[in-house]
């Protein structure tokens, strides 16, 4: 996108079928680096359902053409342009052969063919195969596709693509060939090819219906040991979807397959999964518990796309939450099933915790500035903007009260008809839901609502208790508060909002429940309210003592609830509520609550102090041995200081900061002889096991180490942070202690341990990518001190030799993590971070616009900071608005100047 008018937006209003089809699709590809040939032939013809159209018109980027031929003979009605192919004159049905050229070496931007680590690869989603060959680029027009591909054997001896391999051979001149057909119809965007030096790990299984399968995970030659965890991932995703959704793998070969230069995490091509590094490799001296938590799900994410993306589509790009939401949904199940089973509630709860975290931190926040839409938009400038925490994470959400209300078997049976009525097909998100209405035998009209209303609903709650009639009643009322103005155009009227309650008795233990109208009281002590207007009342009958209300149980939907808790009252919800969602969330919201109050006060240069009471509360939790390891981690780890920020009413990162620190140095020394003991207790001595337990003893002896790093006198953590970081036979334990000695080393003290960790860690993994990126994202995200300020080490790292721009994850590792993850340094009151910010976008731009627009987003909430920080947000994001070219950055920095 060289040029600079206003590009074009795409509305959801405007589809209209394609005029042509496209059946069947054969590919040829003669892959060298700088000049690969593609040839394809498709059987196109008129689309029946369309408006008859004067001519094809195919989309192409960054092509060179070379020929067209219909039905074999030379055509001369075509015509190259900077974004397609315009065909004049052509029959109703046809063969059409196109020829064309493209440097796979010189696309920096990760999009359709390109070279990483001397390897070929291919991303297609969302507009990519138009970079590869002519084509209707749209998810509607659905193909059979055979490839081709011949290439140098010495230099590319393994030729891979979706499906089946048909065969292969010698060619002269030392090139070979591999011939590849995938029998199921698909979206240009499910494409996939790979060539190269290649290895794999491989498994063969047997489908529930007996059939063989063969399993393999492809990565460099020096990475073959660390596959077997995205194996036994992949293993474990297909025997879920069987037993959980009754779906098969329906290819006899499934593949992954990693590179790591990756816009994204992976991508669920069929049969041909390519996943980014970070999410395939791993081995305990290499991946902490979260890589390896991470590499379960997004296995199975893209795993579970087979069926919720790929056998079933999206008919056009605003329902991307149709496949993603689902099967963001499908991964998270199976993330809880795999930790927990279906009745292990507390680790369930864990994985819940850790999901609702993400989408209050992120997916409010989107909906709260200038990039806020809908689950299903009705408008986009550039695609590749809309892979967002709305359409993932929300979208997960929305499709998670749908079992919410009907249970896990009404869920199933929606799941059930919505593939029986369309597989194969490309549909819309209204027919997800019509399949889930008509399988439960409900109206769900109203739930259109949760696809085209954006912003985050507020349920405001009132209880009232009558002692004489032994009544409670519940009134719920709903809203939006002050919504951002992109998200205030799109509400119409109130949601369905399935309202899970609980109600306590005096004694912790929950009561039973009976609504006015039942005859008894119910088995669950857990009740989903169906809340549907504005305002609505619940009456409670045959309550004999005042409750109080445990509120939306395991977060029942993505919304604010407002009441007006007590501070012991929340401290009682955390000793006692039976639902451990919550049980998290009244502790959530005690240290919310004091930090605000704390950020307030160091906004303003008022002294701080923290009542007893509340570090009394912590102390209960971090030494309650009824409460399973991972729940105490998660209770006690305070809110994010971008979280915290964002409850301000004008965002003080400082302030938040100062707050924090203040809060995690008081329950530091308060409660020093615990965190020492809660240290010691929960090592995991002998051989590291990947396992959920292992991983919660682990979490909850590091945040110790975490906390007591921040001690006044940190000589004691210090000593037992080298000694960890010495002896760790694991990366969590070692980049958790490393972690824990250079923010002791910014704050107190121990700065040549913390220098020798930094540099033996180096040396220890210079020949691992994925660790590297680790070292560089930990310098990033360290504390500051006035002394020496993050953005110092930070530019210095840019010219660091193993630094390299060009490369998602290296970017990611320090300039993401600077900008997005350390704001009390990337907010810097001399607007240092923001000048750094604008110089990598637009650096970023040119190289690769996905990327670029990502980090871009990091402004985007400008106008809730404090006016100093406003105003040189503002200076940075007219720079970038000046200067940038692709139509993905300009969206998002116009977007947030509007
Ligand atoms: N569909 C992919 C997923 O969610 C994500 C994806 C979309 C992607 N566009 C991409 C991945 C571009 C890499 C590059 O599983
Ligand atoms: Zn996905």
């Amino acid at each position: 996108m060289a040029d600079t008018a206003t590009p074009p937006v795409i509305r959801r209003a405007d589809y209209a079928p394609p005029a042509f089809l496209i059946d069947t699709v054969a590919l040829e590809f003669d892959l060298i680096p700088d000049r690969t040939v593609v040839r394809n032939t498709m059987r196109v013809r008129r689309n029946p359902q369309a408006s008859r159209a004067a001519r094809l018109e195919l989309m192409g980027e960054q092509l060179e053409f070379v020929s067209a031929a219909v039905d074999g003979q030379p055509f001369a009605g075509a015509h190259a342009h900077e974004h397609g192919l315009l065909l004049d004159n052509v029959p109703d049905d046809f063969e059409l052969t196109l020829t064309s050229i493209c440097d796979p070496v010189a696309n920096t931007t990760l999009s359709g063919l390109y070279v990483s680590g001397g390897n070929f690869f291919t991303q297609c989603e969302a507009e990519g195969f138009r970079r590869i060959t002519y084509f209707l680029d749209r998810p509607d027009v659905m193909a059979t596709y055979t490839v081709t591909l011949r290439a140098s054997k010495a230099d590319y001896p393994v030729l891979l693509s979706n499906g089946n391999l048909l065969e292969e051979g010698d060619l002269p001149d030392g090139r070979h060939f591999a011939r590849w057909e995938d029998p199921f119809r698909k979206p240009s965007y499910l494409f996939a090819l790979v060539a190269g030096k290649l290895v794999a790990l491989e498994e063969r299984v047997k489908s529930g219906s007996g059939k063989d399968k063969l399993l393999q995970v492809w990565v460099e030659p020096h990475d073959l040991d660390k596959t077997r965890h995205a194996m036994d991932s992949l293993i474990h995703s297909i025997r879920w979807d069987e037993e959980r959704f009754g779906l098969e793998l329906d290819l006899d070969r499934f593949m992954i397959v990693a590179v790591s230069d990756f816009n994204m995490g992976a991508m669920e091509n069929k049969g041909l999964n390519i996943f980014n590094t970070k999410y395939v490799l791993a081995n305990p001296e290499t991946a902490t518990d979260t890589d390896f938590a991470n590499i379960e799900a997004v296995v199975g994410h893209e795993y579970f796309h087979n069926w919720t993306g790929n056998r079933v589509t999206c008919r056009d790009w605003f329902q991307l939450s149709l496949k993603e939401g689902l099967t963001v949904f499908r991964d998270q199940e199976f993330s809880a099933d795999m930790a927990g089973g279906a009745s292990d509630e507390a680790a369930r709860a864990t994985k819940r915790i850790e999901d609702v975290r993400v989408l209050r931190q992120m997916q409010f926040a989107e909906d709260a500035g200038p990039m806020a839409h809908p689950v299903r938009p009705e408008s986009y400038v550039e695609i590749n903007n809309f892979y967002t925490m709305t359409v993932y994470e929300k979208g997960s959400e929305v499709v998670r009260m749908y079992q919410t209300l009907f249970g896990r078997d009404g869920f199933r049976k929606g799941m059930d008809l919505y593939f029986k009525r369309h597989d194969g097909q490309a549909v819309t998100c209204d027919d997800f839901r019509h399949a889930l209405a008509d399988a439960n035998g409900r109206d769900l009209a109203q739930f259109e609502r949760w696809y085209s209303q954006a912003g985050t609903p507020r349920v405001s709650v009132r209880t009232q208790y009558d002692a004489a009639q032994q009544q409670y009643n519940v009134t719920l009322t709903q809203g939006y508060g002050e919504a951002a103005p992109a998200a205030r155009e799109t509400q119409k009227g109130p949601l369905p909002i399935p309202f899970a309650i609980g109600l306590i008795g005096k004694d912790g233990a929950d009561l039973p429940l009976q609504l006015q109208g039942e005859t008894a009281a119910s088995a669950s002590t857990t009740r989903v309210l169906e809340f549907t207007q504005a305002e609505q009342t619940f009456t409670f009958v045959n309550v004999a003592q005042e409750p109080l209300p445990s509120l939306l149980r395991n977060f029942s939907a993505p919304v604010i609830v407002e009441y007006d808790y007590s501070e012991e009252e929340l401290a009682f919800l955390l000793a006692h509520d039976s639902d451990p969602f919550n049980r998290w969330e009244a502790g959530q919201r005690l240290a919310t609550r004091e930090l605000l109050t704390l950020a307030a006060r160091a906004a303003t240069g008022a002294p701080l102090q923290l009542d007893d009471s509340v570090v009394a509360a912590f102390a209960r939790v971090l030494t309650d041995e009824s409460l399973s390891p991972s729940f105490r981690e998660l209770a006690l780890m305070l809110p994010s200081e971008a979280y915290l920020a964002e409850q301000m009413p004008e965002s003080n990162p400082a302030a938040v900061h100062a707050a924090r620190q203040f809060v995690r140095k008081r329950l530091a020394n308060a409660l020093k002889g615990d965190w020492l003991k809660v240290y010691e207790q929960h090592r995991t001595p002998g051989e590291y096991e990947a396992t959920p337990e292992a991983a919660g003893h682990r979490a909850l002896k590091n945040l110790a180490l975490t906390y007591l790093a921040e001690l006044d006198d940190p000589a004691e953590a210090v000593r037992l942070a080298s000694a960890q970081y010495d002896a760790a036979n694991n990366m969590t334990d070692r980049s958790v202690a490393l972690a824990a000695l250079l923010n002791a080393a910014a704050a107190n003290g121990g700065s040549a341990e913390a220098q020798k960790a930094l540099d033996d860690f180096y040396q220890r993994f210079e020949k691992e990518p994925l660790v590297i990126d680790k070292w560089f994202a930990l310098q990033a995200t360290q504390r500051g001190s006035a002394q020496r300020p993050v953005i110092d080490v930070v530019r210095k790292l840019m010219s660091h030799p193993a630094f390299n721009l060009k490369n998602p994850n290296r970017a990611r590792s320090l300039i993401f993590s600077f900008c997005a993850a350390n704001p009390a340094q990337f907010h810097a009151e001399d607007g240092s971070g923001y000048a750094f910010w604008a110089d990598q976008v637009i650096a970023l731009d040119a190289i690769n616009p996905q990327v670029a627009a990502r980090l871009a987003r990091s402004l985007e909430l400008w106008r809730r900071f404090t006016p100093t920080l406003r105003d040189s947000m503002r200076a940075a994001l007219e720079k970038v608005a000046s200067q940038v070219k692709s139509r993905d950055v300009r969206e998002i920095v116009e977007k947030a100047l509007a």
